[in-house]
């Protein structure tokens, strides 16, 4: 049978893809040696490695300017160098090209920009009903939230890197009244899979993770819900996109349908991208019924805001022609109506993947195939061994009893009649 046999070759790929496009993953905190500047005291630089035979991912995370998530492709064996002295330099002729990565193929950076907090009157999830003065935004900087020393708060070994917000270094008390934290954890892999936790998003060694946690953050309205400013810098001057995929509603992602896709160039095997789902959780351990909708907006210009933000990240240090690359930034948005809002739980957490190349598709999994086959195969393998042996069993029977019948009393008895 076809579907059998197109099972097998499934698995065989499947197979055969775990063995030869592995990666070697490794992840290495680069402290700041610069001593002379106390800006330098517990700054760091992650950098996860996934080497491969032809070729190489890194990326370079860190909360300097920004959450920033840095990715290049490369041909194998690679160096990234970070010059510390001219990183942290005021003079921004002197910070250019204080990051340089060898045999670079391509690259492009993604950053955590805002976190938006607004009072939702309308009990939507939609932040374009409001304007700037038809109700109360609480616009927080990420740039000024104060980020834990990567190394305490990341695991090397399991090339898990989080970037951990408690308090902000300017006076804004409102998010941090309750001891809450903002978190981006990002996590890279050397082969494929998917995540144990809802809503199982597929991995694979050619992207990282992220879940970003908004864990008990204060807030002073009454209907709050919050959203994030995200912003991706392209290496090259070419069109960016949002594209959705269809996801199968399996056991993985129950009610969720579709997959988001922002891809920074339409070459489909030499892009950047940023995948995620649009659902998001209110509460820490993930649960169906703590799973809530999500929106997201279109992609803009990079504001001026964005631009000057950006002259302080290791985007603006590495790609050294910041007017040939494309910047685009989007807002997304936590929650829809109906669900309580952000004060419910006050908590949100969301995933999604930063990666090169073919973003991962939802195919029907394993599981669900051999549900198919023994759903469709089997009773179709019962009617066609049933009928065959049914025929087989009436024409020998038949046919004895026609013998039999013409030597006793010389008449045909029609079929059945005993
Ligand atoms: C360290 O900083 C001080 C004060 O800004 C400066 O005078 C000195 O030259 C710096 N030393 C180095 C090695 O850059
Ligand atoms: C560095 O971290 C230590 C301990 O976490 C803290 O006391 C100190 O203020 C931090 N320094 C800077 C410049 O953030
Ligand atoms: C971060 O913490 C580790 C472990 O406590 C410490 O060794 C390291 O010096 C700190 N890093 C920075 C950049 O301060
Ligand atoms: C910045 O550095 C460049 C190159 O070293 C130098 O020509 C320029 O004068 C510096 N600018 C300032 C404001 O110091
Ligand atoms: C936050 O932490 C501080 C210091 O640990 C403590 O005094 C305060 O009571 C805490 N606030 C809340 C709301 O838990
Ligand atoms: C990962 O990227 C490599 C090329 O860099 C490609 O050969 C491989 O098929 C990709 N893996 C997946 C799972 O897409
Ligand atoms: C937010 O909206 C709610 C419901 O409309 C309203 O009661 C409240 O006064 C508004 N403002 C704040 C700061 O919560
Ligand atoms: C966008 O999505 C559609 C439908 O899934 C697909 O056919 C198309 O190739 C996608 N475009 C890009 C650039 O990936
Ligand atoms: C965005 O920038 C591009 C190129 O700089 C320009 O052509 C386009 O009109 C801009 N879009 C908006 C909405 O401003
Ligand atoms: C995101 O929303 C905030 C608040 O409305 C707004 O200031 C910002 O321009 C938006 N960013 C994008 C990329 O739409």
């Amino acid at each position: 049978m076809s579907a059998q046999t197109s099972f097998y070759s499934l698995l065989f790929v499947t197979l055969f893809a775990f063995v030869i496009s592995n990666r070697k993953v490794t992840t290495e905190i680069k402290k700041c040696d610069y001593y002379n500047d106390t800006r330098c005291d517990n700054l760091s630089i992650a950098h996860i490695s996934a080497e491969g035979d032809s070729d190489a991912l890194h990326y370079l995370v860190t909360s300097l300017g920004m959450p920033t998530v840095l990715v290049a492709k490369t041909d194998p064996g690679a160096d990234v160098t970070i010059d510390w002295e001219k990183l942290l330099s005021q003079n921004d002729t002197v910070r250019k090209n204080a990051i340089t990565i060898t045999k670079k193929k391509y690259s492009f950076s993604v950053m955590f920009t805002k976190l938006i907090d607004y009072n939702d009157t309308k009990d939507t999830a939609d932040m374009t009903k409001y304007d700037a003065t038809s109700t109360v935004w609480n616009i927080y900087d990420l740039k000024d939230f104060v980020w834990a020393n990567l190394s305490e708060v990341s695991d090397t070994a399991d090339n898990t890197v989080t970037l951990k917000a408690s308090s902000s270094s300017v006076i804004n008390p409102i998010p941090w009244m309750n001891n809450g934290t903002f978190s981006i954890k990002l996590n890279a892999f050397g082969s494929h899979g998917r995540e144990d936790q809802l809503p199982h998003m597929q991995y694979n060694e050619n992207l990282t993770q992220f879940d970003l946690t908004i864990d008990d953050l204060g807030t002073n309205l009454v209907n709050s819900r919050f959203g994030v400013e995200v912003l991706i810098v392209g290496e090259n001057n070419e069109a960016m996109i949002v594209n959705s995929t269809k996801s199968i509603d399996d056991e993985y992602s129950p009610g969720v349908f579709l997959i988001y896709n922002w891809y920074t160039r339409l070459t489909t095997l030499d892009t950047g991208f940023l995948q995620w789902k649009p659902v998001c959780y209110q509460a820490l351990a993930r649960a169906r019924d703590a799973a809530t909708g999500m929106k997201y907006y279109q992609l803009q210009n990079a504001s001026q805001s964005n631009q000057d933000d950006l002259m302080n990240t290791i985007a603006y240090a590495y790609f050294t022609d910041m007017a040939s690359t494309n910047i685009k930034a989007q807002n997304f948005s936590f929650g829809i109506g109906k669900d309580g809002g952000y004060n419910k739980a006050k908590v949100i957490t969301w995933s999604g993947s930063i990666g090169h190349g073919k973003p991962p598709e939802d195919s029907v999994s394993v599981v669900v195939l051999i549900i198919i086959l023994a759903g469709l195969g089997v009773p179709v393998l019962i009617i066609i061994f049933g009928g065959v042996y049914v025929c087989i069993k009436k024409r020998r029977r038949n046919t004895a009893r026609q013998l039999v019948s013409v030597q006793s009393n010389g008449y045909q008895p029609l079929h059945g009649d005993q």
